[in-house]
């Protein structure tokens, strides 16, 4: 089996030894509102606070070979042309290593004596990446080598910047001011931001417009200016400028040279856009420059990141005799749970930046993965989120990052949305102790004037549930629920309609979903508990509902050995032991054991042992079993994947830590930590076969289905990160947060484990033997430091 590194937990880092990886495998740069997107080899690109409407750099989709563009640096050594990350040229390197940090990615090749190492991060507060690049001669003589960058820029929209070509190939426009490259397309009209390429010393020569420093016909792999030693010190006007700098260096025997790129973003005033006329104003630019003039300065900078993520991560540290689970916990899915709060769902090598917004579901679950991290933030997400609202309780599905408001090409009627913001919210209060934000005056649909607290919003979230019900008494699904896929009142024929975004028919519709039911149930009781806590008596009318809705899930929601999934718009029965396909799904059997509905009947644990006995494979539980093997057009989107892939039957990682957690609930170890390693990638043995990074979770692996079991897919930007974390660190681990404190209740087979948690201002010491009793001990929250040991 081909392995293609290894993790460095010392260091936070994964070390990628062989470039030719199964799939580009990628990291994040950035912590507030300037991004980045860098593979292995440096390919990629960034954005700031909008991966669609402010894009920086351009990137090619669809392209052959894939990831094709980034930050190069080109070295021609004689008649040798090199990268440091191996493409474009693929030059075959003496030694090539890739670290993957916390925020930084480092890159680093040897060739022919000469070593180049590039480090890349965004510095916090600063709108820009910083490429360190250090050359040196390992070599026992002089050696005269030249240094290029490249950079491409996009026209700022990414969309557009891919089809409007009768105008975007005559606007481009640059400026270039000592080693600085400006990008400044469309700032003469209404825009106020550019951007930069910048070095720390008098450059040698430059280019700005594509084709001279490419030729026509060449491609990234073979830059004529490079391959002839040359810059063309060209300036764009219109088609397709870029930035690329050369430095001519000598290099003596054992010397180091190191130069310091910035690439950078800047927004000015209306007012002060301009130096002169059509000259723009570069004192931000030149500012930024000099914050990274010198090689300290970026020592600083770059401690300054590290000290960032290890306060951090620094929050909660688990130290047991497993080494995958302490990497997983202590490290990469803390990371993958910030990462996938920054960008939601918006830019990844499966999510292309241009689609997808911030999603109202999605966001909401994103919270549980770094509430503890950083509180403030998820506050203010929180009421981002909410102001999206209707007043009947109705969410758009997405809001667009930049202007925080509800994006309508996806339109609503998701009628699992509404209840997402109680969980996030629940969680944010556990975690913080903050009641003070349930009394925030949030507006509806982002209109001033209609404000009311979030503890109302909250209310017309869960009442939206109880004022769709449909006929026994179950939520109506709406134009789909947690699985966007199964469209049960969308009967599209039409294959140039989105199955997501059609509704046919809705009149009359009977769609219900037991998924909802479950989720209703769950979170309807943490709902009463916060009201009880806040002494709101609505808490009353809460429980009456959730056990209406526990009786109708018992009455008509169970198939005998598992729960039922939905009723499709005609009342007929979905995820049944009479539905000659899909007969068992996985999200309600997760929401309806998590919900502890009839538990005391025992109806959890034989939807448990269904779980196992259907979904489970080698690779984790797949979402539903047996695959359909053709398009049904009462259920949409669902059907339209092949067998054992995305939806239908796909192990779906997102829903695993529902029966996780539901497996932990009932007390059932052994399964809830089988389950947790199938999915967790530093468990994986064969990296080929999974394809994407071995340090985080991917949306889906494909399920005992499809072609090829085990293969992954859709990495980095999925509500697999919060759902593990909140699986591991809540139901294995046994570290829950409640309103006054914690409780530890474990459940993972792994004997004697040590915890470290900070807990708003405590910070808990925690030696852990877990023998396998049931209950949890209860430690009221009182700060300062504890050290603590608990037999449980
Ligand atoms: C995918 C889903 C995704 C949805 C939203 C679907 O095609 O299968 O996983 O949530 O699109 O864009
Ligand atoms: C991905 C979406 O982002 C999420 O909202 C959805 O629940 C899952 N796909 C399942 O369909």
């Amino acid at each position: 089996m081909k392995q293609f590194g290894y993790f460095d937990d010392a260091n936070r880092e994964y070390v990628i030894t062989n470039p030719a990886t199964p799939w580009p495998w990628i990291n994040y740069l950035g912590t507030e509102d300037f991004f980045s997107l860098i593979s292995n080899t440096a390919g990629g690109y960034c954005f700031c606070k909008d991966a669609k409407f402010r894009r920086i750099l351009r990137y090619r989709y669809n392209g052959v070979p894939m990831d094709a563009g980034g930050r190069y640096y080109y070295i021609k050594d004689g008649d040798t042309v090199w990268n440091p990350g191996w493409k474009p040229c693929k030059t075959p390197l003496d030694f090539y290593e890739c670290r993957h940090g916390m925020g930084y990615t480092r890159v680093t090749g040897e060739k022919d004596g000469v070593k180049a190492d590039v480090l890349f991060f965004v510095p916090i507060g600063h709108r820009c990446e910083v490429h360190r690049v250090r050359l040196t001669n390992q070599g026992k003589t002089p050696k005269s080598v030249q240094l290029y960058s490249f950079a491409e820029w996009c026209l700022w929209n990414a969309s557009t910047d891919m089809e409007n070509f009768q105008r975007n190939l005559s606007t481009g426009e640059v400026e270039i001011e000592g080693s600085v490259i400006y990008h400044k397309t469309e700032y003469r009209e209404r825009r106020d931001h550019y951007a930069f390429f910048g070095a720390n010393r008098p450059m040698d020569g430059f280019d700005t417009d594509r084709k001279t420093f490419l030729g026509m016909y060449n491609g990234f792999e073979a830059p004529q200016q490079v391959l002839a030693g040359t810059s063309g010190n060209s300036r764009a006007h219109g088609w397709s400028p870029i930035a690329s700098h050369r430095f001519d260096l000598t290099l003596a025997p054992g010397a180091t040279e190191e130069i310091i790129f910035v690439l950078g973003y800047v927004e000015n005033k209306p007012e002060e856009k301009f130096s002169a006329p059509g000259v723009i104003n570069k004192a931000k630019a030149l500012h930024m420059m000099q914050a990274f003039a010198t090689p300290a300065q970026v020592n600083a900078a770059f401690d300054q990141l590290k000290s960032y993520w290890d306060g951090l991560l620094g929050r909660f540290t688990v130290e047991s005799d497993v080494p995958e689970l302490d990497r997983t916990v202590n490290i990469w899915n803390q990371y993958q749970c910030m990462i996938t709060f920054f960008f939601s769902r918006s830019a990844s090598y499966f999510e292309s930046g241009i689609g997808r917004g911030m999603g109202f579901r999605d966001s909401n679950q994103d919270l549980t993965g770094i509430v503890h991290m950083i509180p403030e933030r998820a506050r203010q997400r929180i009421i981002d989120i909410a102001s999206t609202q209707f007043p009947d309780g109705g969410c758009y599905h997405q809001y667009q990052p930049l202007t925080k408001r509800g994006n309508n090409d996806i339109g609503g009627g998701f009628n699992d949305d509404p209840l997402w913001l109680i969980f996030g919210t629940v969680a944010y209060i556990r975690e913080t102790g903050d009641f003070g934000i349930l009394k925030e005056p949030v507006p509806f649909d982002n209109k001033p004037g209609t404000e009311v607290s979030l503890l109302e919003h909250l209310k017309i979230s869960f009442k939206h549930v109880t004022d769709n019900l449909g006929p026994h008494g179950l939520p109506l699904i709406g134009r789909a629920d947690w699985n966007d896929c199964l469209n049960l009142n969308c009967f599209s024929d039409n294959p140039d309609e989105s199955f997501q975004t059609t509704e046919n028919k809705t009149e009359g519709s009977k769609a219900e979903s037991l998924m909802i039911a479950g989720l209703f149930v769950a979170e309807g009781k943490d709902f009463a508990e916060l009201l009880e806590r806040i002494g709101d008596s609505d808490a009353v009318d809460v429980k009456k509902a959730v056990a209406a809705m526990e009786e109708a899930v018992k009455k008509d929601g169970w198939d005998g050995e598992w729960f039922l999934r939905a009723y499709d718009y005609y009342g007929r029965k979905i995820g049944s032991d009479e539905c000659p396909e899909g007969k068992v799904f996985i999200e309600s059997q997760g929401w309806c054991t998590m919900a502890r509905i009839g538990a005391d009947e025992g109806l959890c644990d034989k939807a448990l042992d269904s779980a196992v006995k259907y979904l489970e494979c080698e690779y984790g539980l797949v979402l539903n079993n047996p695959a359909y093997s053709k398009f049904i057009k009462d259920y949409g989107e669902i059907s339209s994947y092949p067998e054992g892939y995305k939806e239908n039957a796909g192990i779906f990682c997102h829903n695993n830590p529902w029966v996780i957690i539901g497996e932990a609930m009932a007390g059932r170890a052994q399964d809830a930590w089988r389950h947790y390693q199938k999915i967790t990638p530093a468990f994986c043995k064969d990296q080929s076969l999974r394809k994407v990074e071995p340090y985080v979770f991917c949306q889906m692996v494909a399920g005992k289905d499809a072609a090829r079991p085990g293969e992954g897919k859709n990495s980095w930007l999925t509500g697999t990160a919060a759902w593990t974390w909140k699986a591991v660190s809540e139901a294995l681990l046994g570290i829950k947060p409640q309103f006054d404190g914690l409780l530890i209740e474990p459940c993972i087979p792994i004997g004697t484990y040590h915890i470290r948690r900070r807990f708003r201002d405590a910070e808990y010491d925690l030696t852990i033997h877990y023998t396998g009793k049931k209950g949890g001990q209860f430690i009221p929250y009182r700060p300062g430091r504890q050290v603590l040991e608990i037999e449980l």
